[in-house]
């Protein structure tokens, strides 16, 4: 029997998923190599975000800077705009970091080694490893979601996540092949995305079929085991919407540290565990409802509009709105205000 990499390296050149980041199995025995600067930028952009998704705005971010070097000059208001909608604010913010760093340490080259890419802010293990055998072919070991459910299910791995971290992890090292080790990192996550799914897993199409003790035991679908998760708490929190006479909508850039830090958005009261007034003295009315869940609680939202020219106490007025480059939580509150001032 083949070795489990020599089979799923035998299925990726068959099934390997078409991406924008990506060079094929074909052209990569050729030693065509991804650019470093579009494997990390995709990477931190998939964490936590579907292929689906990342799509459209790998795409603008590479149209609007290039290489790395481009990004790193870009205005951080203007980057945190692009990122609007993708969620999980702090990512662009160390994306930024991380490119300034690599253009001020490295001469604008991403390093090639798992150490040194570490040592970079904002990249953490996956990312270190994933640019290492994707952009450099180097045998590091990528661990994300799918890589636990395909190993976990391979093994039968009774541990819950998140105490079997470190069994999958090393389980996951051992499985890691010296031949092909960029192919083999997105092979198995394929793996995991199009066929060792969370549920129903197609296993009369999986190459590792033969070999786990998931499949064998006829229930590989109930693994990963996972320790009970705490219920996420609900809070209630206003969102004020002020519209100028003349159309302008009252937006500020939220403090750097925090929930959506460095976002736009409209002015809100205390979510997020501060307590805040309103940004001015209007004839505030209820327009709207909407709900937004975020990492660690539920958000039940008030909205409240006023047309108003009263002084903010805080926020900037801007003459041509729209809520596109707003995170969704602030789209959501826009869009439940049925009464809007200018329509
Ligand atoms: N998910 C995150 N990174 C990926 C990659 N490089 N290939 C497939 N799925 C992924």
């Amino acid at each position: 029997m083949p070795d489990l990499s020599a089979l799923l390296l035998d299925w990726y050149d068959r099934h390997h998923r078409v991406m924008p980041w990506r060079v094929s199995p074909g052209d990569r025995a050729e030693g065509a190599r991804p650019d470093p600067y579009r494997v990390w930028l995709s990477e931190v952009m998939l964490q936590q975000t579907t292929v689906a998704a990342v799509r459209a705005y790998f795409r603008r971010f590479t149209e609007l800077w290039p290489t790395v070097a481009d990004l790193a000059a870009a205005e951080d208001a203007a980057v945190m705009a692009e990122w609007a909608g993708l969620g999980y604010y702090a990512r662009a913010r160390n994306l930024l970091k991380c490119a300034r760093a690599v253009v001020a340490d490295h001469g604008g080259q991403f390093p090639s080694t798992e150490d040194a890419l570490r040592a970079l802010p904002g990249i953490g293990p996956y990312t270190a490893a994933a640019v290492a055998s994707i952009a450099f072919d180097l045998p590091a070991t990528v661990v994300d979601g799918n890589v636990e459910r395909v190993i976990s299910r391979l093994r039968r791995i009774e541990t819950p996540l998140p105490a079997a971290k470190p069994l999958i992890g090393a389980e996951a090292a051992r499985l890691t092949p010296a031949q092909r080790p960029g192919d083999y990192a997105q092979a198995i996550m394929d793996l995991g995305a199009t066929i060792c799914t969370p549920r129903n897993p197609a296993c009369a199409l999986c190459p590792w079929a033969g070999a786990c003790a998931g499949h064998a035991a006829g229930d590989a679908a109930t693994f990963p085991r996972k320790a009970a998760k705490a219920a996420k708490p609900l809070r209630q929190g206003l969102i004020w919407i002020a519209t100028r006479p003349d159309g302008a909508v009252l937006v500020e850039t939220r403090p750097d540290r925090g929930l959506l830090g460095g976002m736009p958005g409209f002015p809100t009261s205390g979510w997020d565990g501060s307590d805040l007034p309103p940004p001015m003295q209007a004839p505030w009315q209820e327009a709207g409802r909407a709900r937004h869940t975020f990492t660690h609680f539920h958000l039940e939202m008030t909205v409240l509009t006023a047309t108003t020219d009263a002084a903010p106490s805080r926020g900037a007025w801007m003459p041509a709105f729209t809520p596109d480059s707003l995170p969704t939580v602030f789209r959501k509150a826009w869009d439940s205000a049925t009464i809007r001032a200018v329509e």
